[in-house]
């Protein structure tokens, strides 16, 4: 059983077989053309990169991202962030998949609450019933309870996409009551279903993966497939499309995935909820994760900037914590 974690380990210590789940590995060189092989390992607490250097290599099996191995090695630091040299590296086949899955850390049963209590005071009975009908089905909710929202962008983690999910609805909640004329049903329903398609795009094990199906066919097309099929026979036709529109159009640009552009109020508001959650998820995880102490994050690509590490981020902790 697995019994050291990511979050406990320091400068200094030395670990043998020790397990972890290997996130990325890429063979690389020196300026001086020596081969080293670039790492990034983790569990349930975190990540830690490594290097495994050309005298190491040969007793290092050659591994693939979403294998789990037992390592030997040292924890150093370099440039303010702990790093692992090892010295020795196997892959292991009995483990328990649980102890190496980020998660989300909020509480998937109560962020799924509030999905389902969202579903209830939905005003129009056919945009309920078309959430019921989704969201009623056992193994769907189970899966997206599970499912991650990216591979590596935003809330790429068991329980991200319904994180993300909530994020969504709590900034269009708020949205709404500047904005009264927009339709709380369709932007809320909107908010909820924009992503189910990632539900079919990813596949959530010791890390996440991109399915066949999701790469070939991407989570708008999917998530607008399943909500068609899913939709009540009586619900009126031009009411599916609005909804249907906000699936197509919530990444805001065509360049971005979208088929067509944000065309109606809500649409205009969920595009919006969504790069919010999305954004402010990549500078917060950059900038707290792995307790890294540079007064600068590396370069974000998505973001297009380093972060800055506030020395005052203590002071201003928000203890008032929704899940
Ligand atoms: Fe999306
Ligand atoms: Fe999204």
């Amino acid at each position: 059983m697995k019994q050291l974690f990511i979050q406990d380990l320091k400068k200094g210590d030395t670990i043998f077989g020790e397990s972890f789940a290997v996130k990325y590995y890429k063979r690389s060189a020196t300026r001086n053309n020596k081969p080293f092989i670039d790492i990034e390992l983790a569990d349930k607490t975190g990540t830690i990169r490594g290097k495994i250097w050309s005298d190491d290599m040969a007793n290092c099996k050659e591994v693939v991202p979403g294998d789990v191995v037992s390592v030997n090695g040292t924890i150093e630091e370099f440039q303010g962030r702990l790093q692992l040299r090892l010295t020795n590296l196997s892959k292991l086949r009995d483990f328990n998949l649980e102890d190496y899955q980020t998660r989300s850390r909020n509480d998937i049963d109560k962020m799924f609450a509030e999905i389902t209590d969202t579903i209830k005071n939905i005003k129009n009975p056919h945009i309920k019933s078309l959430l019921s009908n989704i969201f009623d089905d056992a193994k769907f909710a189970e899966d997206f309870r599970n499912a991650s929202a990216a591979y590596t962008v935003h809330h790429s983690y068991l329980g991200g996409l319904l994180e993300h999910t909530t994020e969504v609805l709590a900034i269009a909640k708020t949205l709404i009551k500047r904005f009264p004329k927009l339709n709380k049903d369709v932007l809320f329903s909107g908010a909820i279903l924009h992503d189910i398609g990632k539900v079919f795009e990813f596949e959530v094990g010791t890390t996440v993966t991109i399915r066949t199906e999701g790469k070939l066919l991407g989570h708008i097309f999917l998530g607008t497939e399943y909500i068609k099929n899913k939709a009540p026979k009586d619900i009126p036709a031009d009411l599916l499309n609005e909804i249907l529109h906000l699936i197509l159009s919530h990444h805001g640009e065509l360049q971005f995935g979208s088929p067509v552009v944000p065309m109606t109020g809500e649409a205009v508001a969920l595009n919006m909820c969504d790069k919010t959650s999305s954004q402010t998820n990549m500078a917060y995880r950059s900038i707290f994760e792995n307790n890294a102490t540079e007064e600068f994050t590396e370069y974000h690509r998505q973001l297009g900037t380093e972060l800055y590490r506030s020395p005052y981020q203590n002071d201003l902790m928000n203890e008032d914590i929704p899940f």
